[in-house]
């Protein structure tokens, strides 16, 4: 095993080798995984390597900003606003794993067209250990392995051996901003998997928000880089509730706050009651359509981090 200088020197002889003059593209989402590769990749073949920033309409409240700002100088980065496309495609999808064949399935279609733009030969993925390993034993479908058979694109995977600890230590060695490289993981899917059930404009709304304001409270009380992962849930649930003196019903929103090391097993830590009380408060006062709100306590296994 290379540390992770030696690492970051075979991977861009490997891919300068690899690739010599051609063009490729990526998929940057803006997460460590995807921002590692791209910057491994840049360093190999420079303005060759095309990024795509695909907005699916399941991203997170100013994330289309972030990642842009984060990247627009650093690569040769490019948004594709296909949010429309996506959107359509799973209008009335209820199954989780139709929903996560469908977004592969559209992520390509969008990839192959910009490759055809660029002329690019190759696209690069992030995938790294646990999203192979994972697939191979059919626990979830990993929206980044679902190529359809009749890809044109050959393949590149230069972090697929890597763990996510492993990833972030080459982030830093990298000079990535430390808040890409400490960014929680957020699944390709997007916040598909996280509103249980079909997919509307108004679920997502409310599935945002209250991302938001989990995100807000795990920062503000300065634990965001305690735990692996922290985010609300829609679920299709509708509960009872009170507002005023008039019955309401509602959304049942759950929080999910695990700690990990590689997403393998996670476990849900010890968490400062002021902070998950806060962030109830707020979402159901500042949120509408949510009566209820319930606190996972589950680990992996038997659960998964992510409800769907
Ligand atoms: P699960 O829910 O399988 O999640 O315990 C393990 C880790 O992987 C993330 N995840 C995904 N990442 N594409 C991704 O790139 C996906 O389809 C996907 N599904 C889950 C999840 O957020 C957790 O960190």
């Amino acid at each position: 095993m290379l540390g992770p200088e030696e690492f970051i020197k075979d991977a861009i002889q490997k891919i300068k080798e690899q690739l010599g003059d051609k063009k490729a593209i990526i998929g940057l989402s803006g997460g460590v995984d995807s921002s590692v590769c791209s910057v491994l990749v840049q360093e190999a073949i420079g303005d060759n390597l095309i990024a795509i920033f695909v907005d699916h309409g399941l991203l997170r409240e100013g994330e289309v900003e972030e990642v842009t700002n984060t990247f627009k100088d650093r690569l040769n980065f490019n948004y594709v606003d296909a949010s429309e496309e996506f959107l359509n495609a799973l209008e009335g999808v209820e199954d989780p794993e139709e929903k996560r064949k469908i977004i592969g399935k559209v992520f390509i279609d969008v990839f192959e067209r910009e490759a055809e733009k660029t002329d690019a030969k190759y696209l690069v993925q992030g995938t790294i250990a646990p999203h192979w390993i994972e697939s191979k034993g059919k626990i979830k479908s990993h929206h980044n392995l679902a190529l359809p058979s009749g890809m044109v694109l050959e393949l590149v995977e230069p972090i697929r051996d890597l763990y996510k600890d492993e990833v972030r230590e080459i982030g830093l060695l990298l000079d990535l901003p430390e808040k890409v490289v400490h960014r929680q993981p957020f699944p390709g899917p997007g916040l598909a998997v996280r509103v249980i059930g079909s997919l509307t404009p108004e679920k997502l709304d409310i599935c945002r928000k209250a991302n938001k304001i989990v995100t807000d409270e795990i920062e503000k009380a300065g634990i965001d880089k305690d735990v692996w992962q922290y985010f609300a849930v829609l679920t299709d649930s509708k509960v009872t509730g009170v507002k005023g003196d008039q019955r309401d019903f509602g959304y049942l929103v759950v929080l999910r706050i695990v700690d990990s090391v590689d997403a393998m097993t996670a476990y849900v830590p010890e968490l400062p009651w002021k902070v998950i009380q806060t962030m109830s408060q707020r979402i159901t006062s500042e949120i509408s359509e949510v009566t209820h709100v319930a606190l996972s306590i589950s680990d992996k296994p038997p659960s998964t981090i992510e409800f769907a």
